[in-house]
């Protein structure tokens, strides 16, 4: 009883993990072609994600998908989103590392 207890929340730790590899995958598929295959934006009009804090992209996600932001792309792109697959994406793009030059 006791062991299945501990095993059962070893796996909802194990679940709420965000793993990279798959939003990398998610990315590729969903995101890329806006904000570019490692978050590099090539359109003026579309936001850069590579490097932003990962709290903060699991905010923007959840909120297009509560309908809190509203934006007519993006709000149709996050509805399907699971919370896993928001940590996932958020994490992937957090972990992309950047380097600014001044001009
Ligand atoms: C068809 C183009 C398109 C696709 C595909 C797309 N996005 Fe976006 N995304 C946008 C645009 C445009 C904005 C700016 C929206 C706004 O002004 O609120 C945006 C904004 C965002 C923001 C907010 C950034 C910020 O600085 O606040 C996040 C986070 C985001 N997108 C994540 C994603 C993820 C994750 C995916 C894939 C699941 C994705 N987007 C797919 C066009 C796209």
């Amino acid at each position: 009883m006791l062991a299945g207890v501990s095993l059962g929340l070893l796996l909802v730790a194990a679940t709420a993990q965000a793993d990279v590899a798959a939003g990398k995958a998610r990315a590729a598929m969903a995101c890329a072609v806006c904000h570019g295959p490692q978050g590099l934006s090539m359109q003026p009009n579309v936001p850069h994600l590579a490097g932003q804090p990962e709290i903060y992209l699991v905010e923007q996600l959840r909120n297009y998908r509560s309908g809190k932001r509203h934006h007519e792309v993006m709000s149709v792109i996050a509805k399907p989103l699971s919370d896993q697959d928001i940590q996932n994406l958020a994490q992937w793009y957090a972990s992309l590392q950047l380097s600014v030059q001044e001009p």
